[in-house]
């Protein structure tokens, strides 16, 4: 019989917690009664956003689902810090509990920390208050933000005395949480409590590199100019390279796009960089959380179906069609895009041949905010074909989902692609993916034609687009196969059971 400890609340684990190295402690493996127990492997999730919390965009979903997931091995711990934003509800806020607070050093700053933390489904999240640096709507695009997320960043290092847990991985995710494997290789890997801790830096997106000028590394980030080789890149501080060299791995959401960053073409010039450091770099493959996606079970859809049952989700479409005014018309394809309106995400490629797929006996929907340019041209766009294309610009979950329900074809053709994780959920939901071959894309979809579960185009070329929309429009008109296809999208697993397993693997690595 596997021995399992009772349920412990945080507080009796953490006061438990002693800094020893995972392998050292693994071999004086407790004893409770009779039974060895192995001591849990503790894992520290840095982040920005996590779901249900908070979320501005993948990242969020991936921090608290794939946490989740961790948390079902028992042999590990797992946390996750985030600021305490003043948009995350006051319905979890008011379930926090408060830990107590600190003061955290920034430089010449003394700043006030506090602490609180809340559990769900065996993942203790902690929250750093602040109202000075996150009492302001949303989460970035402040003047500020680096050294908003330098404090972040540096709180998390000083909670760990306090919190008297000190992780086996911290595990950061993009630019924002960068400077915390900075830190600890800087400062804190010098005091015998950390020196255990090993980092891992996952990039979510390569884009965004956090870039701020050199003069404010030790005034600002409180780093002495003898560290600058580590930060400074073309004359200025880039957090994301020095994340990528202080850090003992590093990752990437799925395995082709860490391939595409060693090149000029995806790294947004960290190409070099990705390259010398190509040694300690590995790509898995996102999941999704399999239980909230679920037709069967989701509250936002109109009818309720699955792989095996795959009628009602006509209901969806019919819905959906209602909702935005459009011909109730059955055997009209219903394309669905739903992005941030963004560059990357291939808009222009859509931009550039819209009206020609609209000529056709199709439906668009697009759910999505971003750039303006793309906002004024899809609104206008809808204004002009009133019936056959709908523009909705915004950040809706809930409308997300009905709109991946009731499609029957989700259009993705990004540019470049670190994961992605809507052509998953619109697998789930039975709408079958167009998608380009680039990244998380290429490593999740495989063509129909070679009994894969999608339409694929690989150059970013919008009549490459355009051809296999077509191909799969001229697909969907005969219904028998188009129902055979639908099922066998469906059934294709993006939980995250064989994922979660590649990251406990690498951790297990990492503490060899
Ligand atoms: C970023 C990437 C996206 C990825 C997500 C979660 O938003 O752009 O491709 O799926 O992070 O890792």
């Amino acid at each position: 019989m596997p021995a399992k400890k009772k349920q412990q609340t945080v507080t009796e684990q953490t006061a438990e917690m002693k800094a020893v190295p995972a392998a050292e402690a693994a071999v004086e493996a407790s004893k409770v009664g009779e039974i060895v127990v192995a001591p849990k492997k503790k894992i520290l999730f840095v982040a920005s956003e996590a779901t249900p919390f908070i979320a501005t965009g993948g990242l969020a979903e991936v921090i608290g689902s794939l946490s989740k997931a961790l948390a079902k091995n028992d042999e590990l711990d797992i946390r996750v810090v985030i600021p305490l934003y003043s948009d995350i509800s006051w319905d979890y806020r008011n379930k926090f509990k408060y830990l107590g607070n600190i003061f955290v050093p920034l430089a010449w700053r003394n700043q006030y920390c506090g602490i609180f933390s809340y559990e769900s489904d065996g993942v203790v999240f902690y929250f750093i208050d602040n109202e000075y640096y996150f009492k302001r709507p949303g989460c970035y695009g402040y003047y500020d933000d680096g050294e908003r997320f330098a404090y972040f960043c540096r709180s998390v290092m000083e909670i760990m005395p306090f919190l008297n847990f000190y992780p086996d991985i911290m595990h950061c995710h993009d630019w924002q949480a960068a400077l915390a494997s900075v830190y600890l290789k800087t400062i804190y890997c010098f005091r015998p409590e950390y020196q255990y801790i090993r980092s891992l830096f996952t990039i979510h997106n390569i884009e965004y590199q956090g870039k701020y000028s050199l003069d404010i590394l030790e005034d600002l980030f409180g780093i002495s100019n003898s560290w600058k080789y580590l930060l400074e890149y073309n004359k200025c501080i880039n957090l994301m390279k020095a994340a990528i060299e202080c850090s003992e791995k590093f990752s990437t959401v799925s395995p082709h796009y860490a391939q595409e960053i060693k090149e000029p073409y995806y790294a947004h010039g960290l190409d070099p960089i990705v390259r010398r450091n190509e040694f300690k770099l590995f790509g898995i493959l996102n999941g999704i959380d399999t239980e909230s996606y679920n037709p069967e079970t989701d509250r936002s859809v109109f009818s309720h179906y699955s792989a095996e049952n795959i009628e009602p989700k006509k209901r969806c479409k019919e819905e959906l069609q209602k909702m935005f005014n459009l011909p109730v018309k059955p055997d009209t394809p219903v394309i669905a895009v739903i992005s941030r309106l963004v560059a990357h995400k291939g808009l222009d490629l859509v931009r550039a041949v819209i009206e020609e797929v609209l000529r056709q006996d199709v439906q668009v929907i697009i759910l999505g905010k971003g750039d303006s340019a793309y906002e004024n041209y899809f609104t206008d766009l809808a204004r002009r074909y009133v019936g056959k294309f709908v523009a909705v610009i915004a950040f809706n979950p809930d409308l997300s989902r009905k709109i991946y329900s009731g499609a029957d074809l989700f259009l993705m053709p990004s540019k470049s692609e670190p994961c992605g994780l809507s052509q998953m959920i619109a697998s789930r939901y039975g709408a079958v993916p167009i998608v380009r071959e680039t990244g998380g894309l290429y490593d999740s979809i495989k063509p129909v034609g070679n009994g894969g579960n999608g339409y694929t185009f690989a150059n970013y070329n919008a009549y490459d687009m355009l051809y296999v929309i077509r191909e799969a429009l001229n697909d969907y008109n005969n219904r028998e196969e188009w129902q055979k296809l639908v099922k066998r999208v469906m059934s294709v697993d993006f939980s995250w059971s064989r994922s979660a397993k590649e990251y406990e693997k690498m951790y297990g690595e990492m503490l060899r």
